[in-house]
């Protein structure tokens, strides 16, 4: 199980594409109607889609997997009886499966079938998404409902987030202890330190500063630069996130404490609380199908 993309709807994806391709740092894939479609170096055909709505909202967020994994989160979904429904993938590299509605209205896909594509070169381009970490008014219950119906696995749980893995990658999503549902940042995986602090250096040439760091998380242990897009939502810079064996003992939020005034590893870092918190709120959930049995 890989995660893949995050499907965003907003009023302006044209803007949302020009930022991110000529300051951030992606390849244009394709642009199909009024859907932007971004990718980056590695094989996946895209990264994020930008599709036009009137308002801004996150369609999906998609993870490709065997079908094996696709008939048994078939059979976990529907004993569940979560909200779900068979697709078929208009986007960039087709493929079929499910989509299913968390608890909280969190839309997740997952896909078997779709496509691949060459990698290109582009040592500013990011490789893949790291992790897509989500708000949860009930992060605990959350991270329950993904392991005992997904199949995922928590790995670490903090005073603020519940960590999640559905590989070998230290967490592929996490729910964080927000209070309210809605999208909290999208991780760009980029080559190295070097790639991420260059990624910095470029939206600095654009008046733009991090809102949390650079920095070195706890759980993880990726190194991170957080940023508010200017089209709203919270994205980041990471690399070098951990991996962990099967095995790997899940720690509490007692085990990942800090000294005073520290939230990292390095603290170098101030963390803007305020703009953070109002990007997260921006991007809730909208499903825009109809349940149907699996
Ligand atoms: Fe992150």
């Amino acid at each position: 199980m890989k995660l893949r993309s995050i499907e965003l709807a907003l009023p302006d994806p044209a803007a949302a594409a020009t930022f991110m391709t000529r300051i951030w740092g992606m390849a244009e894939a394709e642009t199909k109607g009024d859907t932007h479609y971004l990718r980056g170096s590695g094989p996946f055909p895209y990264l994020v889609a930008f599709e036009k709505a009137q308002d801004e909202f996150v369609r999906s967020t998609t993870f490709v997997c065997t079908s094996e994994e696709l008939e048994a989160l078939k059979a976990r979904v529907t004993a569940a009886g979560w909200t779900a429904s068979p697709t078929t993938s208009d986007d960039l590299g087709g493929g079929h499966g499910l989509l299913v509605e968390l608890p909280e209205g969190t839309i997740l896909r997952f896909l078997v079938g779709a496509a691949e594509v060459a990698p290109i070169a582009g040592r500013d381009l990011p490789v893949k998404l790291t992790h897509v970490v989500f708000n949860a008014a009930d992060a605990e219950a959350c991270g329950h409902a993904v392991e005992d119906i997904l199949g995922f696995r928590v790995s670490d749980r903090t005073k603020g987030m519940v960590f999640v893995r559905c590989n070998d990658s230290h967490h592929s999503t996490a729910f964080a202890r927000a209070g309210f549902a809605s999208l909290n940042h999208v991780a760009f995986e980029m080559e190295d330190i070097d790639a991420v602090m260059r990624g910095i250096g470029r939206l600095r040439d654009h008046a733009m500063v991090p809102a949390w760091g650079p920095g070195r998380h706890g759980p993880g242990a990726n190194v991170y630069a957080y940023f508010i897009a200017p089209f709203g939502p919270v994205i980041e810079f990471s690399t070098a996130v951990e991996k962990v064996p099967e095995d790997y003992q899940a720690g509490a939020p007692e085990d990942w404490t800090w000294p005073p005034n520290r939230i990292d590893q390095w603290g170098i870092s101030d963390k803007d609380f305020d703009g953070l918190r109002q990007a997260e709120e921006r991007f809730r959930f909208r499903r825009d199908w109809q349940a149907a049995p699996l």
